[in-house]
Order: C-alpha cells, then sequence, then structure tokens
C-alpha cells in the first residue's frame, strides 16, 4: 500500500559541541524529502521533525566544562542548531527539545508502562562502562579494559540499576524485520542487524543511571533517585514529539496512525539503537513500529573520521558562506549515493560547481534567457514544429516527473543522487541541442518558425529543470522561476559564475 501521508525525522542531536556537516547531511535529506512530499501531497499531510537530544553524561560534562549550569549550557547550543538550521532553508514543522515538558512527560509515561507490564526490573549490575560513550560493555564484547566503539578507558562499576528486557523480544524483532523487507534501510544495513541478532543474545539494556554518578536526566517515575538513560530518553522523542498516552495507555497521534508513512532518517552510527532497542520498546508499550529506519553514510576527511581531537570538523556555515547554500545542498546530495560513505573536501564541491551548475545548469538558464530577450524581446514564442532530437527532449520532460520518483521513496532507497542525475540528463541533453541546433544561424537564415519552436522548447526545459531540483535546491529554483516570470523573461546574472581554482572565492 502506498501512504499518503509521511512522518519524517532527523536524529535529536546532542547539544556538547557546535553542530558539523555530519549533522547537516541528515537534515537536508529529510528537508529535501519533506519538501518534495509537499508539493506532491499537500502541505497538511507531511509532518517534518528535528530537534536536540539535551540529557546525559556528554551535555552535563560539556557544560562544566563552560562553568554554566546544564540548562543555561544547552538553551545556548539549542540556538546555535535554530540558526543552522534557518540558514540552510530547512522547513521543519517541529523541533523537540527533550528538555520540553511534553518530552519528560512522555518518557514517564513510558516507563512507567513498560515496569507495571513487567518488562523493566530492578538489578545490581557489575563490570564495565564507557562514561563518554555511556555504554555498558558484557565481558563477552571486549578483550582488555578499552571500549570497543571510542578505544577509551572502561571504568569497573557496581550499582543498583534498572533493566529493560530488550531479550524477551529479540526472536519478535528477528522475525519482523524479516516480514518487513523495508523496516531497516539499505539492505546491507538490515542483513548487519539481522546477523547480529541471529548471532549474539541479546542482553537486557540498563535504562538508569544514578543521580550521583549523573544528574542531568529524566528521574525515574518509580525511582527519583535514578535518571533515565540517555537513550532510552532521546528515542522517544520520535512519539512525544506528535501525541500523548490516554488514560488506557493507548498512545493517540494523527501522526502515528496506521496510514502514515513514518520514516526515521538516520546516520549508520545509531543503527542498533534505532533498529534494536527502538523497536523493541514500541512493541513492549503497545505502538506500532515506523514503515522505515535509513541509515545513511558517513563523510569523511581524507578518508578520516571528522572529530574535535583531529581538528578537522567542518563547519557547514563556512561552506554556505563560500560557496552559497544550494552549491551545498546539491554535493551533499548529488556526490555520494545516499546510504554509502563519502570524502568531503572543497575541492570535490568546486569540481561540482564549475562542471554540474556552472558549465551545465548555470549556462543552459543564462544562454536560453539570453537568445529569449536577443531574439523575441523576452515575449516566449509558441511552439510550431520540432526535428527528432527536439521531439526526444520533449519526451524526457514528460518522463522526468516519474524518473526523479528514485529519490523519495524507500524501496529505491532515497536515491538523491540518481534523481539527481535523472534531471541533470535533460539539462546536458539540452545544451547539446544548442549546440547541433546552432539558433544563431537560424536566425541569421530568418528561419522564424524553427527559433520560435527551439527557444519555445529550451524555456519549457529550463521550467521542468526549476520545477524538478525544488526539493533539492529551493533557493536556485525560485531564482530560475523568477527570471522566467509569468508572461515575459526577465534575465537575471548568471546563477553559479565559475570559480577559478587558483583563486578561490
Ligand atoms: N543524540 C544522538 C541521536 C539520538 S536520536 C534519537 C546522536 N546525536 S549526534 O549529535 O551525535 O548526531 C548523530 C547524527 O549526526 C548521526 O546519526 C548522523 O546522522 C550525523 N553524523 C554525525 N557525524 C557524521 C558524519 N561525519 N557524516 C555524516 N553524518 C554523521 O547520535
Amino acid at each position: 500500500m502506498t501512504k499518503k501521508k509521511f512522518y519524517i525525522t532527523t536524529p535529536i542531536y546532542y547539544v556538547n559541541a557546535s553542530p558539523h556537516i555530519g549533522h547537516s547531511y541528515t537534515t537536508i535529506a529529510a528537508d529535501t524529502l519533506s519538501r518534495y512530499k509537499r508539493e506532491a501531497l499537500g502541505e497538511g499531510n507531511v509532518w517534518f521533525l528535528t530537534g536536540t537530544d539535551e540529557h546525559g553524561q556528554k551535555i552535563q560534562r560539556a557544560a562544566e566544562e563552560a562553568k554554566l549550569s546544564p540548562k543555561a549550557f544547552v538553551d545556548r547550543v539549542v540556538v546555535q542548531f535554530k540558526g543552522l538550521w534557518k540558514t540552510l532553508n530547512i522547513s521543519y514543522n517541529d523541533f523537540i527539545r527533550t528538555t520540553e515538558e511534553r518530552h519528560i512527560k512522555t518518557v514517564q509515561r513510558f516507563l512507567d508502562i513498560l515496569y507495571k507490564n513487567g518488562d523493566i526490573y530492578e538489578d545490581k549490575y557489575e563490570g564495565w562502562y564507557c562514561t563518554p560513550c555511556e555504554t555498558f560493555w558484557p565481558p563477552s564484547q571486549i578483550t582488555e579494559a578499552v571500549c570497543p566503539d571510542c578505544k577509551r578507558t572502561l571504568e569497573k562499576i557496581s550499582e543498583t540499576n534498572y533493566f529493560f528486557k530488550l531479550s524477551k523480544y529479540q526472536d519478535w524483532l528477528i522475525g519482523y524485520i524479516e516480514k518487513n523487507g523495508l523496516f531497516i534501510e539499505p539492505q546491507i544495513r538490515r542483513n548487519e542487524v539481522l546477523s547480529f541478532l541471529k548471532l549474539n543474545k541479546l542482553i537486557d539494556l540498563c535504562i538508569s543511571r544514578p543521580q550521583e554518578r549523573l544528574s542531568w536526566g529524566i528521574p525515574l517515575p518509580f525511582s527519583p533517585g535514578h535518571v533515565t538513560y540517555v537513550w532510552f530518553d532521546a528515542l522517544i522523542n520520535y512519539i512525544s514529539a506528535v501525541g500523548e498516552f490516554d488514560e488506557k495507555n493507548r498512545f493517540n497521534s494523527a501522526w502515528w496512525e496506521p496510514e502514515v508513512e513514518v520514516i526515521h532518517l538516520i546516520g549508520k552510527d545509531i543503527l542498533r539503537q534505532h533498529a534494536i532497542y527502538w523497536p523493541i520498546m514500541l512493541q513492549a508499550a503497545g505502538i506500532r513500529q515506523p514503515d522505515t529506519v535509513f541509515a545513511h553514510g558517513w563523510w569523511m576527511i581524507d578518508q578520516d573520521k571528522m572529530s574535535k581531537s583531529r581538528g578537522n570538523v567542518v563547519n557547514p556555515i563556512d561552506m554556505v558562506s563560500k560557496f552559497g547554500l544550494d552549491v551545498y545542498r546539491y554535493f551533499l546530495l548529488s556526490d555520494v549515493q545516499f546510504g554509502y560513505d563519502g570524502n568531503f573536501s572543497e575541492e570535490a564541491i568546486i569540481k561540482r560547481f564549475n562542471g554540474d551548475l556552472a558549465n551545465d545548469l548555470g549556462n543552459l538558464v543564462y544562454r536560453t534567457l539570453t537568445m529569449a530577450e536577443k531574439y523575441f524581446q523576452g515575449n516566449v514564442p509558441g511552439k510550431d514544429q520540432l526535428d527528432e532530437q527536439g521531439k526526444r527532449i520533449e519526451d524526457k520532460i514528460k518522463a522526468l516527473p516519474s524518473e526523479i520518483t528514485v529519490s523519495f521513496n524507500a524501496k529505491a532507497c532515497f536515491n538523491f543522487s540518481l534523481g539527481l542525475e535523472k534531471i541533470w540528463d535533460l539539462v546536458n541533453m539540452a545544451n547539446k541541442y544548442v549546440e547541433e541546433t546552432k539558433p544563431w544561424n537560424l536566425a541569421k537564415e530568418n528561419k522564424e518558425t524553427e527559433l520560435k519552436s527551439f527557444i519555445r522548447l529550451m524555456v519549457d526545459v529550463i521550467r521542468a529543470v526549476a520545477k524538478h531540483i525544488s526539493p533539492f535546491m529551493p533557493q536556485t529554483s525560485e531564482l530560475i522561476m523568477a527570471q522566467l516570470g509569468t508572461d515575459k523573461i526577465k534575465k537575471d546574472k548568471p546563477l553559479f559564475p565559475r570559480i577559478e581554482i587558483d583563486k578561490p572565492r
């Protein structure tokens, strides 16, 4: 069944540091998807949620370092995230912060329901703990006292905590993933999760931290001396932002009804939490599952991870001020197929800029509108007769709406780069057509009918391109549309003046 309503989410980002290109990637992808669905289905049928993850050790520590209270600290960093989303033209419908009352209330209610159902129990925990990752490691998964994820030294701890019965749901989850082919995407990630589940026995999840060790969190309703583990708290944002539990413990939300396609876009680093913890939490609370958890790849810098300690963190604002907003959006969505890792570099952006944007799209728009003004004073003529290639271009315009759907559906793995390639096929066909037709000769030879039809077709191409790039590059789309006008062409300056490699702007 194809659904007609969409609830699209990004991860909620930690506010312990400023946002970087990795954060902007998921958010730009979600924005592009939401814009397309709104255009196709109407504003009221799409809900796009993003937000911030504000509790936990990392934040508490960052606040201490900044000599601020945790709340004052998070309030400050949230402003940076919201500012960035404004700069990046992100059309979210709602922004959830985990320190908001609506979220805290839902998390506590959720915990209560699971506790009363017997899926949360108290136990003594003794073992290894990675404080920066906030993760307990069973002896079976470590070889020495080092965190398998971040490689930092583990601490030996012993304390009373609360545990969530993940293990009870292991067989159910395997069955669910096997039955629902689009639940985890791309397939490589689905296979990873399935083989992990089949080869390992799930260990119950420790969902509390004693107040003495961590105070910055949501108190457990049944044990106020403990706060909720930050991941258990964070995942619930996807429902706390859109609904509430009623007195019968049913979760009610227009955006979580069966007829809504719920899509969580995440990075591959947080797959385990979204593909194992979250479905089991929902199942235990009697709530339906999302339709798709899609894990995209990572942007690397010179094949290396981006991190504060390596000093190679790229700020999206710098990229936007250097190259322009839509160039940045276009680069992220076109340079790597969604789901794969990519290498981020300014050289790669400049290459895309000078090629796809300046030479191809920018040039097509500029030369066409120049001709329309020169030969027809900006009045778009009618179309009388097209040659074979002209007809092929016309067919391509008609085919585009269905060709670009690969970018916007889960089955095709939200293949943004392929959708863009389809649009650029048209751009390239049209540029080639200009070279072959040599309209300047048609003008010289007074071949009025051919020239009219040619210009008309080229304007149609540009209009189609502007329409279809709009979810990816909303500003550029508007700029082109404005030049096309409603009744008369009004050419503006070139959209993407080439960047000289020797002297980057
Ligand atoms: N707070 C958790 C998520 C909770 S969701 C219920 C978290 N936050 S985070 O600030 O660390 O951001 C994680 C997300 O940022 C990743 O899932 C991914 O979407 C994105 N990225 C962070 N670094 C990245 C790259 N270098 N490349 C691409 N995206 C990456 O985890």
